[in-house]
């Protein structure tokens, strides 16, 4: 591996920091507070170019590299986690499952807006019962001959109101298992699909996570993504890519609280001296900067492996599993070493402490990631 950063990563590294002091981080306490979600900031962010960093120019993105995006959502999500879940799940899950798998006639209708940042879109494989298993969905859609009937209900999909397009997995043949299940493209205003209730969080208050029902939507054939039993597998091939998402987003969290930390116990003072020249303060501080800079090699690594064509999946849940331990582990520290403090909202750990959580929950939970990174070392 040789990871080397050019100017143009410097480049977008400083302007995904400037953007998240300048832009997110007035107000952001009042967005976990209230759950606004970050309309205003995440068109400024798709005019950055930062809502389909990967994708092709010609389908509206701005062409990066894995890598870039690996540093702007390290930045982003130092500040704003609620940001950075949305741009996440647009980035990894949406536009690349649409530039990698979808028609042509499909990124010409949906990519171009998605990866410009004009429309925001959500992924929709979770079900009230089918969360690591992924394979038992109880979402239908028959074959009508022009058009699918979509039926049921998923949870937990971020994104769920803010969203106009969403990919919709179901199941189109039970008999087949997985190899009967599809991916689809569904619009918001389609008769019959209804944006359910929002969760009340207990961290990434500022995103909107939803159930989203469905009830005889008509998809059309042409919006099947695809062969026909092709759902499972581009459910799993583009959560490969979004654990690096969203091992970058943990680390974020990580190394947000942990630079917070870091000056808080440089200015504050007790027994004479500022607490970092307490060895308590300062052993916590080197095991922190030691677990960042060790998951920061991960998300790297993973999305080096990505930008190479090589294979990513285990790197990226191993990246996952790591950060989002990383990312658990240090706030709390941070919220330790903050004292009183740590636990008001003002002083910002808190809030990231709470953020930190669903990194270990998301796109897989924790146990679900030693599930990929085993059968990979196993096989
Ligand atoms: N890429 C392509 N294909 C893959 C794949 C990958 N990474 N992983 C598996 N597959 C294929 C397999 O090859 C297999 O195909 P064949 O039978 O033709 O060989 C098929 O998919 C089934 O694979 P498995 O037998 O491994 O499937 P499984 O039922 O044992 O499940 C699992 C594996 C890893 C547990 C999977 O169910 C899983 O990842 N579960 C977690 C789901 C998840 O992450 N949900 C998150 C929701 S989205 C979200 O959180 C977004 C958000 O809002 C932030």
């Amino acid at each position: 591996m040789n990871i080397e950063f050019s100017e143009e990563h410097k480049m977008i590294q400083q302007a995904a920091r400037d953007f998240a002091r300048n832009e997110l981080l007035p107000g952001v306490i009042e967005r976990d507070e209230h759950q606004t979600f970050p309309k205003e900031q995440i068109k400024k962010l798709g005019e950055l170019g930062f809502m389909g960093m990967m994708v092709d120019p010609k389908y509206g993105g701005a062409g990066m590299d894995a890598i870039s995006y690996v540093l702007a959502m390290e930045e982003i999500s130092k500040i704003d986690a609620s940001v950075s879940v949305c741009m996440s799940v647009n980035n990894s899950l949406v536009c690349w499952g649409l530039e990698t798998y979808g028609s042509e006639a499909q990124k010409q209708k949906y990519l171009i807006d998605l990866a410009k940042g004009e429309k925001i879109g959500a992924f929709c494989l979770s079900e009230p019962e089918a969360g690591s298993d992924a394979t038992s969905q109880s979402t239908t859609a028959i074959d009508k001959g022009d058009y699918y009937l979509l039926n049921g209900t998923k949870n937990w999909i971020t994104n769920g109101s803010s969203a106009s397009t969403y990919l919709v997995i179901a199941q189109t043949d039970v008999s087949k298992g997985h190899r009967g299940i599809n991916a689809f493209i569904v619009e918001k205003d389609w008769e019959g699909f209804v944006v359910g209730k929002k969760e009340n969080k207990l961290g990434i208050r500022g995103s909107d996570t939803h159930s989203l029902m469905f009830s005889d939507v008509k998809v059309p054939k042409e919006n099947r993504i695809g062969e026909d039993g092709f759902g499972f597998k581009f459910a799993m091939s583009t959560l490969s890519g979004g654990r690096i998402g969203i091992a970058s987003q943990a680390l974020g969290i990580a190394s947000g609280a942990y630079e917070l930390a870091l000056q808080y116990s440089k200015d504050r003072k007790a027994f004479g001296k500022a607490i970092s020249e307490h060895q308590a303060i300062a052993f916590k501080l080197a095991d922190m900067a030691t677990q960042i800079n060790a998951a920061r090699l991960l998300c790297l690594k993973a999305a080096w492996l990505k930008d190479q064509h090589a294979d990513y999946t285990e790197a990226g849940a191993m990246a996952k599993l790591f950060a989002s331990k990383v990312a658990m582990d240090t706030t709390v520290e941070a919220v330790q070493i903050h004292g009183g403090y740590g636990f008001v909202k003002e002083y910002h750990v808190e809030r990231l402490m709470r953020d930190a959580k669903i990194t270990q929950i998301y796109e897989g939970t924790s146990e679900i990631q030693k599930v990929v990174i085993s059968r990979g070392i196993l096989k």
